[in-house]
C-alpha cells in the first residue's frame, strides 16, 4: 500500500489546518515537525512539508531539509502558507529561500505550492510583531510608483488582517500527491 505523510510547522493554526485537510484527503497522518523526529521518511511514497511563511522563507524548511537526500526529494511536495498573493514574484522569492537553497538548479523538480494564510494583527506580538513592523516599513519605503498599488494592498492586510484559508486551496496539491502515490 502506498503511503503519504504530511509534516508541518504552524504558529497560529492556519498551516496546521491545511496539513490536516491534506492528510484527510490522502488518508494519512499530519504531524508537527517537532513530533516527527522518530518518523522514518523512507517508508513513504509521498512526503509533504508545509510551513508558514515568514519574511518570504518557509519556516523550518531548512531544519526539515537536513533530513532529505536525493531519494527523498523525488517524493517531496512543499507548501508555504502566507498572506501575500500567489504571484510569480512571490513564488520565485519563496522558492529561492527554501527549495532553491538545496536544489538551486531545480534538478529534482520539487513542487512548491503557496496557500493563502490567515493574519490577525492582534495575535502577533513579541518578536514576530517587531519583525512585521520592520517589514511594513520596508514595504512602504521601498515602493516605486508601479509597486505602490501592491504595497498599499499588503499594508492593508498587515494593518487590518486577512483570512484566505479555504479548503479548496489544497485541490491541486492533493492531485499531485495522488500522482506520486499511484506510480
Ligand atoms: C513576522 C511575520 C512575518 C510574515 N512574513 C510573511 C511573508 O514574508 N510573506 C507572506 O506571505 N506572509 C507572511 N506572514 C504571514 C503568515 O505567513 C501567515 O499569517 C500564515 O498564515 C501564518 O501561518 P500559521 O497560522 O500556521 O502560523 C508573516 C507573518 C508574521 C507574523
Amino acid at each position: 500500500m502506498s503511503k503519504s505523510i504530511v509534516i508541518y510547522t504552524s504558529k497560529r493554526g492556519s498551516t496546521r489546518q491545511y496539513a490536516e485537510w491534506i492528510a484527510e484527503e490522502l488518508g494519512c497522518k499530519a504531524t508537527a515537525l517537532s513530533d516527527a523526529k522518530e518518523i522514518n521518511l523512507y517508508e513513504y511514497d509521498c512526503i509533504i512539508y508545509g510551513g508558514w511563511i515568514r519574511g518570504s522563507g518557509i519556516v523550518d524548511f531548512d531544519k526539515f531539509a537536513k533530513r532529505l537526500d536525493n531519494e527523498l526529494m523525488e517524493k517531496l511536495i512543499v507548501f508555504g502558507v502566507g498572506m501575500a498573493d500567489e504571484t510569480a514574484d512571490n513564488y520565485a522569492q519563496v522558492w529561492g529561500y527554501s527549495i532553491g537553497k538545496i536544489d538551486p538548479k531545480n534538478e529534482k523538480r520539487v513542487l512548491l505550492y503557496i496557500l493563502g494564510g490567515r493574519y490577525r494583527p492582534d495575535e502577533v506580538k513579541g518578536f514576530d510583531g517587531f519583525l512585521m513592523k520592520i517589514m511594513r516599513k520596508v514595504l512602504l519605503s521601498g515602493s516605486t510608483k508601479e509597486s505602490k498599488g501592491r504595497a498599499d494592498f499588503m499594508k492593508d492586510r498587515i494593518d487590518n488582517g486577512v483570512d484566505m484559508v479555504r479548503r479548496e486551496n489544497i485541490n491541486s496539491l492533493v492531485k499531485d500527491a495522488k500522482k506520486l502515490t499511484n506510480k
